[in-house]
């Protein structure tokens, strides 16, 4: 997006909510709530919260029965991908499981629609659901590769998603997923040294990714792997992180944990061990309450994680699969309709804590002085409106860097 060079605003409404403080937000803690609040900001950074009345800005824009929010970070998604996959869902729904269609559906059909599309076709579409995520209120996003599974095509799909970077009005920052299924052709072991020793450093040295993933799963990567891949990542100067325990129990929170990992994602097998291990760490518990439903995987025990300490996470998991949602509010309603967090725990997930799981938390995710000004204005009174109205986009305006990318 090209940058303004005067962003400068203000906007008055109802109510602001926002997490405060250092991230993590551990356990759960109150964001701060104010009634007839204001918001400034110039330069695209945020240079007043508080009450309306404190604002001295001229003309602010005014929301009458509107809640500001920090706008939402949506931590883990996998665009850039091309092409949908209903036909799996709709198997699924007739008896079919994911590992069934694990082969010439899932994952590898959605490299080979990738390989098949030239890089114009993908950005053409996936643009427009990046635009479609900002009307739903989503100022920051990780994209992953994942998709590319090859050496040239991991390489590719990272470059594909530095220039949809580039091209989406948000933040967005990039995850080398390059461990998400095993080659045709390769075995695992063979593979992952191929990830270690050249994936990686090429992806470093071309500034390509934030951050390395990797899929542990009975179909995908073994615990072992993640080791050698964070050992790898490490070496390269970027965080690990990991899909864990999404379709079966693998101990991969526990082990990603000890890696000091910066989340595990999914959980919905987790044991109490890996409850215990991930509230003893810094790794965040990654929930994505989407995929569980649209996959049928029962709930991970979210209650017993915040008791325990550990810092959650909220995000959609978009991707042709296993999760077609790209909307943060029907995550928020998916996570406290049925994962069971409290309204106000879910603004936190969705937005300071996701943001410390991309790393971008000293810019984004909270409403404080000196941050960007990336915030979304809700037709709602209380958060708490925004999972009880599940399939009403509640985003009246979405501001990144002060800048709108709803209207205008
Ligand atoms: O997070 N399970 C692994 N990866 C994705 C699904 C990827 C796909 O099916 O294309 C997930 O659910
Ligand atoms: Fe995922």
């Amino acid at each position: 997006m090209p940058e303004h060079p005067l962003r400068r605003g203000a906007i008055v409404a109802s109510a602001l909510a926002t997490p405060t403080g250092r991230a993590p937000v551990r356990g759960s803690r109150e964001p701060l709530v104010l009634r007839e609040a204001g918001i400034a900001w110039d330069g695209g950074a945020i240079t007043y919260v508080g009450p309306a009345d404190g604002l001295s800005a001229p003309s602010p824009e005014v929301f009458e029965g509107g809640l500001i929010v920090p706008g939402f970070v949506d931590c883990h998604t996998h665009l850039p991908f091309v092409g949908w996959r209903d036909d799996e869902f709709e198997a699924r729904l007739a008896g079919a499981t994911y590992r069934d269609l694990h082969g010439e559906g899932g994952i590898y059909r959605s490299a080979r629609l990738l390989a098949e599309a030239d890089d114009e076709e993908v950005l053409a579409f996936c643009l427009p659901l990046v635009r479609e995520m900002a009307e739903h209120g989503t100022t920051a996003l990780e994209l992953k590769t994942g998709y590319g599974l090859s050496l040239e095509a991991e390489l590719r799909q990272a470059r594909l998603a530095r220039r949809l970077a580039a091209e989406a009005p948000q933040t967005c920052t990039v995850t080398l997923l390059a461990c998400h299924a095993v080659p045709r052709g390769l075995k695992r072991e063979e593979w992952v040294r191929v990830v270690c020793r050249e994936l990686i450093p090429a992806v470093a040295a071309e500034g390509l990714a934030d951050a390395v993933d990797v899929y542990v799963e009975d179909i995908a990567f073994s615990i072992e792997d993640l080791r050698a891949v964070a050992e790898a990542a490490a070496g390269a100067g970027l965080p690990v992180r990991c899909h864990a325990d999404q379709l079966g129990p693998s101990g991969a929170a526990e082990a990603a944990a000890a890696l000091g990992a910066r989340s595990a994602d999914h959980l919905n097998h987790v044991s109490p061990r890996g409850v215990e291990a991930l509230a003893a760490a810094s790794t965040a518990a990654v929930l994505l309450p989407a995929s569980s439903f649209l996959l049928g995987e029962g709930p991970p025990p979210v209650r017993a994680m915040v008791d325990a300490g550990a810092a959650i996470a909220l995000a959609t998991d978009f991707n042709p699969g296993t999760s077609a949602v790209l909307s943060m509010p029907e995550a928020v309603a998916f996570g406290c309709a049925w994962y069971g967090l409290t309204p106000h725990e879910a603004l936190t997930a969705a937005t300071l804590n996701a943001a410390w799981v991309l790393g971008l938390h000293e810019r984004t995710g909270s409403l404080e002085v000196g941050r960007d000004a990336d915030l979304v204005v809700l037709d709602a009174e209380a958060f708490r409106r925004v999972p009880y109205r599940p399939g009403h986009n509640p985003v009246l305006a979405t501001f990144v860097r002060g800048r709108s990318v709803t209207r205008g």
